[in-house]
Formats: structure tokens, sequence, C-alpha cells
């Protein structure tokens, strides 16, 4: 295991995934609780993550001094090396020119943190951010790489595996910083590449019987790849004390809710209830047109069926979610205030005190792309596990202004034909999401020898790497002509499409 101390970086989390691809385990821990983790983990090399604090500010956060004492190899970056640097006995000082973005280092001496990668004399982009630095190495420390604004670029302390840089190897932007991981925890700590899904699914498996005994189970389907992805790996740890509950609100998209079910119940024969409670959920939702209301209305009504059919099923002292890595590592928060709640993202949250149930969580280790293998590993087909990310609120959101079943419905037509032209394009797995909107804007048409007066379609395609970020997806304008065409011939009720050209920020990808 490799533990990463974090320090509020931005980017933090990009150093487990680095790390986690070249198959090492590793952990993200907030400075504030590292002590407590480096003594559970007993981690064979520790990485101190950049952060936005200032090392000579009083009250700035530090590493723990067990780390020091343990003698295990640290990678500090940016931050983590001005505080390495500090708690050895070197100094650091702010108000130096700044450097951010990409710099070329130039290499002074060999060191084993690049050996076989960086050569002596060599130069190399790499990603600066930062505003102190070090201005006295502590004893033992020696330079091995400077750029123009950054005397010690990379600065180590061969006999004792401490390593500091102040660039950041683990964005993309510094294009050899992967290999440089990597090297860190193979060469140097000496990790094999034993993190693979198909060790974490016998391991899991383990844990949730462990957890589990006899008791029984009740999971949630979305449709979405994490809930069925959580569900196949707990049926096959604990087979029909499992029951799967899939609330169908209608606001799926074409098709979707039959796969489920036939994907449950035919493929793995996993006991599922499907209940369709499209009426129930259409009918609140008539007459309201507020993004926030329908999203409530939409979370309240999902906690409240589900509730009843776990009643109804009766004795599951467990309810098993899909919750990913991301939602659970603690964010380092300095300013302490409160966000904003842009949109009110809804799941199962609150059911299991309200019914005194327990969390099977067996995805609270992974990443998305770690969750599509696991998916693979379980043999859930490649086209579902491949699948964009859908919101829970489903079409709901993608019809702004009031929900009805006839928009529903056209909405339901055109977004399958959009995909399907994505996906006959081959542009599906190059896209993160793509999907339909169906606006209440109507315009004047003209079909045959007709006036029409129907509803404009927005088309939206985004990449993104996590969702946070996004940018609109680049069509060549023959694709869209393609889509829009077979779109408005094929669809009653639209007669003009457009694409959506917003990134987020400052649009969101959804539209509500
Ligand atoms: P936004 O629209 O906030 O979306 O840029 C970011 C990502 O989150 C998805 N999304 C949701 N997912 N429940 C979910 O499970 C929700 O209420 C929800 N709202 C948005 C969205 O599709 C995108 O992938």
């Amino acid at each position: 295991t490799i533990l990463i101390i974090d320090f509020g970086s931005q980017v933090t989390q990009l150093i487990a995934r680095r790390l986690r691809e070249t198959g090492v385990y590793c952990e993200i821990h907030p400075f504030q609780k590292a002590d407590e983790a480096f003594a559970r983990l007993k981690p064979k090399g520790v990485i101190f993550s950049g952060g936005p604090a200032s090392v000579p500010a009083e009250g700035s956060p530090r590493a723990p001094q067990a780390v020091f004492e343990s003698g295990v190899p640290i990678l500090g970056i940016c931050y983590g090396q001005q505080v390495l640097a500090h708690q050895l006995g070197g100094t650091v000082e702010g108000g130096h020119a700044a450097e951010f973005g990409r710099a070329d280092i130039e290499i002074r001496e060999p060191s084993a943190l690049f050996e076989g990668i960086w050569k002596v004399g060599g130069r190399y982009p790499v990603w600066m951010s930062h505003g102190d630095r070090v201005t006295r190495l502590p004893e033992g420390f020696t330079v091995k790489a400077v750029s123009e604004n950054a005397p010690f670029a990379i600065a180590t302390d061969e006999a004792r595996r401490y390593f500091t840089t102040m660039f950041h190897p683990e964005v993309v932007h510094t294009p050899d910083g992967a290999s440089l991981l990597q090297n860190f925890v193979h060469n140097v700590v000496g990790l094999a590449r034993d993190w693979t899904m198909a060790a974490y699914r016998e391991e899991m498996i383990g844990k949730i019987r462990a957890q589990v005994g006899s008791g029984r189970v009740i999971c949630g389907l979305s449709g979405g790849v994490d809930s069925a992805v959580a569900a196949v790996l707990i049926h096959e740890a604990i087979g029909d004390q499992l029951t799967c509950v899939f609330v169908d609100h209608g606001l799926m998209r074409k098709g979707e809710a039959d796969q489920v079910v036939s994907l449950f119940r035919g493929h793995y024969n996993i006991p599922l209830v499907h209940v369709d409670a499209s009426d129930k959920f259409i009918g609140e939702l008539a007459g309201v047109s507020d993004p926030e209301r329908k999203r409530k209305i939409i979370g309240r009504l999902f906690v409240e069926v589900f509730e009843e059919e776990a009643k109804k099923i009766g004795g599951a002292g467990f309810l098993a979610q899909g919750t990913l890595y991301p939602d659970v590592i603690e964010s380092v928060s300095f300013s302490g205030g409160p966000s904003v709640t842009i949109k009110s993202h809804h799941n199962v949250g609150g059911l299991p005190e309200r019914m005194n149930m327990k969390l099977v969580e067996p995805l609270r280790e992974l990443f998305k792309d770690e969750v599509r293998a696991l998916g693979r590993e379980l043999g859930l087909p490649d086209a579902f596990v491949g699948r964009h990310p859908f919101p829970g609120p489903g079409l709901a959101i993608r019809c702004p202004g009031e929900v009805t079943p006839e928009k529903l419905a056209i909405l339901r037509e055109a977004d399958a034909i959009y995909l399907d032209e994505i996906r006959k394009a081959g542009l599906y797995d190059t896209i993160w999401q793509a999907f339909a909107v169906l606006t209440d804007v109507r315009t004047v048409g003209v079909m045959g020898d007709g006036r029409t007066y129907d509803r404009v379609l927005a088309l939206r395609a985004v990449t993104s790497v996590d969702g946070m970020t996004a940018d609109f997806y680049s069509f060549d304008m023959a694709f869209l002509g393609r889509t829009a065409t077979r779109i408005i011939n094929e669809v009653r009720g639209i007669n003009r499409v457009t694409y959506d050209i917003t990134s987020k920020p400052p649009g969101t990808i959804e539209w509500e």
C-alpha cells in the first residue's frame, strides 16, 4: 500500500489514479487524519500531495512525524516538497516569482526517482503551480534538476529515499509524470503490480460474506453501471440473500428499463423486483416546471417507493449502494465555507438511518474506470459497462418546463436516433455523455407543402474526465446534418434541431 497524504491540492485524486493504473493499491487521507491512517495501513511508501497553504504561514499543515521516523520512502510534490523540506530542517520562503503552468526543467545529476526516464543534461517539460519555494535544503539533500524559476525543481536525499519535486508529476501536462510515479512505487518502494480487478473481486466477496453473514441485503438498481456492478458482485458473494429493487420512474431512455430487467432476471438470474411507478412520478410532476422542485419530487418519491418495497420484502438488515471512492474521500477544506448547491443530486441517502439498515458498499475503494473494469471482470456486457452516465432524475431534467408523457415520448425517440448515429459513427466511447434535450420552444417550419409549428430539440455531447468540467464535442457538420435530418423526418413533434456548444463551466452538462 501507498499512503497519499492530502494537503488539499485540486489534483490529489490524480496521484491515486496514476498509481492504481499501474497495479498498486493506495489510499488518500487528509493530513488531519494522516497519523491514524499511517499507523493503520502500514504503507510501504508515502506521497505528500500539493496544497494551497503556505508552509511559513502559522498553523499551516504538517506531515505526521511518524512518517519520517519510520524510514519509508517519501515523495513530496509541490507543497509536499516544501513541508518535507521544512520538517527536516530546511527553509521555505514566500514571495518569489511564482511559476504556473508549463516549465522546462534541466537534469543536473542522476536520481533513483527518474532512472531510465530522464538523462543528465536533458531538458523536459513539466507542470508547475506554486508561489512559495524552498530556499535552503535540509542536510543530506542535493539538487537533481532546476528550472528558470525553481532552483530545486527536483531535490532528493537518495540515502534516506526522500524525493521531492516542485512540479506535479500526476497531471497529463507533465508528459513523463506517470512514468516517474510508476518508477517511485515499483522501483524505489518495490511494490508489485498486484492490484487487479480479479484480486479485488475475490477480496470483496470475502468481505461481503463476512459483513452480511446470513443476513438479507436489498440493492436499489438505478439502471446505471455502479449499482449494477455492486449488485452482481454482492450476488456472487451471497446469492439469493440479495434482492434487487428497480424503481422504474418512467423517466428512463428508450428500451432501458427492459434492458435492466432482462439483464438481471435473464442473464444473471438475480431476484429482482421491478416496480413500475411511472404513473406516480408523472402524476406528481404534472404542472411542475422548476428544475429544483422536479429534482426534489423525484428524489422524495424514489425514497418512498423504495422504502415501501423494502418493507414488503421484509427482514433486510442491509442496504447495498454503489458508492464510489471519489464520494468517500474526505476533502481537505481550508475555507470551511458552505459551497453553493448548483443541483440537488438524488440518491437513496437518508434511507439507511430511517429504516435502521447497515450499508454494504463494495465499490467504496474504486474509481469509475475501475468499476467498469470490475464490471467486465464480472461478465457484464461491454455495451452495458461502457454506457454514458445517466442522471438519477432521468429524462425529467432533459425536458425543460413541465414533464408530460407526450414530451417524454418525443424525447425518447429523438434521443435514441441521436445515440444510434453516434454509435454508427464510432464515436460513442470518445464522448463522455451525449443526449437530447426537448425544449419548450416552438418554431415555425415548412414540411412538404404545409406549415409546422413544433418543438426545438437540442443535442448535447461533451468530453470530460470526471463530469466536474466538460468541453462540448466537436462533431463534423455532416454528422450533425445527417442526425438532424433523421430526427426531423422520423420523430413527429420536432421541426428544428440545434447543437449546444456550451462547455462546463459556465454551463452544466445537464440542462437542469
Ligand atoms: P451536471 O449537469 O451537474 O452533471 O454538470 C454532472 C454529471 O452528473 C450527472 N447528474 C446526475 N447524476 N443524479 C445523478 O446520479 C443527479 O441528480 C444528477 N444530475 C446530474 C450528469 O448526467 C453528469 O454526468
